[in-house]
């Protein structure tokens, strides 16, 4: 308005031309840039100036992931290669060497575009943030994950995993059935009660409105990622499911600020009554720690800030760990050699006894966890992840400019012959102590890898070896697909298309 009163219409008109060539002129300038220093990268053909290879692409989700899946088998011997999306070109990695360099370098910290869809949602959260603010909550939030609260959350895996055993009962004996819900909402419950303190009863009320949000929100969020003519907010407002999104956030955001207000005054509650603290002490979640916590100068996290993490954790820390198990289930269903061997394992533990399982059970388990290492290998439950390059690097001799996407499929390196032999079958015991001697340490990264690697990996294994335990107790597993009918659904999360179909059948110890 000030601008516009003191020019007059013509001026206006020519200050916004001249604005408008200079933002053409640099984003020109800077496709052009990234053109020629890509160039001797090998990339797949045909290329097109501004479409990329967008015309060779699969539209649906599955079908790309598996197109691109199969791009890293015929560039195999490359280092890596190029895919133009429209104008932004993705370099795709899939050795243990070229993405170390990637990985080890803590300049080459930020996420990549894509990401920006999970700020309305996570807001920049541990997962989302970069630079400084990062470092900060990273510092502030280890501590959360140490061993003695992860031995707090023991007691309500066990529980949870009690609640799924009964469910499962009632489908023991009839025949098969679509495990993967059962496991979800057993994971939701778990995730649920530990980082907020609250049950919500997602197993025996899978009709939760807070569950239903969470579930649609994570699709609505990846295609939006998928369709770039999406990505603009006033035409995903207009146009596309911005309407939705935004009433699925309202319950989002509604829910885990009420549970943040009620365990506030919770707290202040018993930390003003120390009787009320000796008699009705509730479990600690990580909520609580969150609301403690100072950094160096004593301040406090804001509502806002722990809202963040919050919901970070509710999105990063169920699904992964859900789809972890159910792909687990499906290859001791179809390994009864494998089976045996873990529940050998489990008899050798446990006896006869039904006792929940503590901390010194976990460590004995370790053909369970070689177990769970190698389903990880072979889906792990974030099949890709990508960074933005940081500064202008050279990668396996090849120049990168500074703002080109990196995209790491895990999928793709835990597949190489060179360090995991015959890479498709499912061998446990790849994973014993004295075979993975001398592997190269980015040969396997379910996890990541370097600086920003997941920080609840120790709570996903804790969580898996617990349930898993659970149902290798009692039932055996007989799978009723085989590996070619799963379908990986390439998305956020690794899921079978048609979910993990089973029969269960009671065990006499
Ligand atoms: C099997 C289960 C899990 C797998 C395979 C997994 C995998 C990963 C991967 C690959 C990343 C890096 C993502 C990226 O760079 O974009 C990551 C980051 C993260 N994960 Fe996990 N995760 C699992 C479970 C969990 C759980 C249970 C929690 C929390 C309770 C969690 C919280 C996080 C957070 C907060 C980050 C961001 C860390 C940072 O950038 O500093 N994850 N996870």
């Amino acid at each position: 308005m000030l601008v516009a009163g003191l020019l007059n219409g013509s001026e206006v008109f020519v200050t916004l031309l001249l604005f408008l060539t200079f933002i053409t002129y640099q984003l020109l300038k800077d496709y052009v840039h990234k053109w020629r220093e890509l160039k001797p990268v090998p990339g797949i053909s045909p290329t097109y100036p501004f479409l990329g290879n967008a015309l060779n692409f699969k539209s649906n989700g599955r079908d790309f992931f598996c197109q691109v899946v199969g791009y890293t088998k015929e560039f195999w011997n490359s280092p890596l290669f190029k895919l133009w999306i429209g104008p932004v070109p993705f370099l795709i990695l899939y050795h243990a060497d070229t993405i170390e360099t990637v990985l080890s370098n803590p300049v080459h910290m930020d996420k990549a575009y894509a990401y920006k869809f999970l700020h309305p949602w996570l807001g920049t959260g541990l997962l989302t943030s970069t630079g400084d603010k990062w470092r900060h909550r990273r510092k502030l939030l280890t501590p959360t994950f140490h061993f003695s609260i992860l031995t707090e959350f023991l007691e309500v895996m066990n529980e949870q995993g009690e609640v799924l055993i009964e469910k499962l009962e009632k489908q023991a004996g009839k025949g098969p059935f679509n495990c993967f819900n059962h496991i979800t909402l057993c994971a939701l419950d778990i995730i649920c009660e530990t980082a907020m303190g609250k049950k919500i009863y997602a197993q025996s009320n899978h009709d939760s409105e807070y569950v239903r949000s969470v579930y649609r929100m994570s699709d609505i969020i990846t295609r939006r990622q998928r369709m770039p003519w999406y990505w603009p907010d006033f035409v995903y407002n207009y146009f596309g499911e911005g309407r939705e999104h935004n009433r699925s956030l309202k319950i989002l955001h509604s829910f885990t600020e009420s549970v943040i207000n009620e365990r506030t005054e919770y707290i202040t509650y018993v930390e003003s009554d120390s009787e009320s603290d000796q008699g009705t002490r509730k479990r600690r979640a990580f909520l609580d720690m969150l609301l403690k916590t100072t950094d160096e100068d004593g301040k406090k996290l804001t509502h806002k800030d722990i809202q963040e993490e919050v919901d970070t954790f509710m999105f990063e820390g169920h699904d992964t760990t859900a789809a972890a198990m159910n792909w687990a289930i499906h290859l001791l269903g179809s390994h009864p050699e494998v089976q045996k061997k873990a529940q050998q394992e489990l008899f050798e533990v446990f006896g006869e006894s039904e006792r929940p399982i503590n901390t010194e059970d976990l460590k004995k388990l370790r053909y369970l966890e070689c177990v769970i290492k190698e389903s990880l290998r072979l889906f792990p439950s974030v099949p890709f992840f990508a960074r933005t390059i940081c500064e202008d690097t050279q990668i396996s001799g090849y120049k990168v400019p500074k703002g080109a996407n990196v995209i790491i499929i895990t999928y793709a390196l835990h597949r190489d012959p060179r360090f995991f032999p015959d890479p498709e079958e499912f061998r446990p015991e790849r994973f014993l102590p004295e075979n993975c001697v001398g592997r190269h340490p980015y040969a396997y990264i379910p996890f990541s890898a370097g600086l920003r690697n997941c920080i609840g990996q120790r709570f996903a294994i804790m969580e898996e070896k617990v349930i898993l335990a659970s149902i290798l107790r009692y039932f055996n597993i007989v799978a009723c697909q085989k590996r070619e009918e799963l379908r990986p659904l390439g998305e956020l999360v690794l899921r079978p298309e048609q979910g993990i179909w089973v029969t269960l059948e009671r065990r006499k110890h």
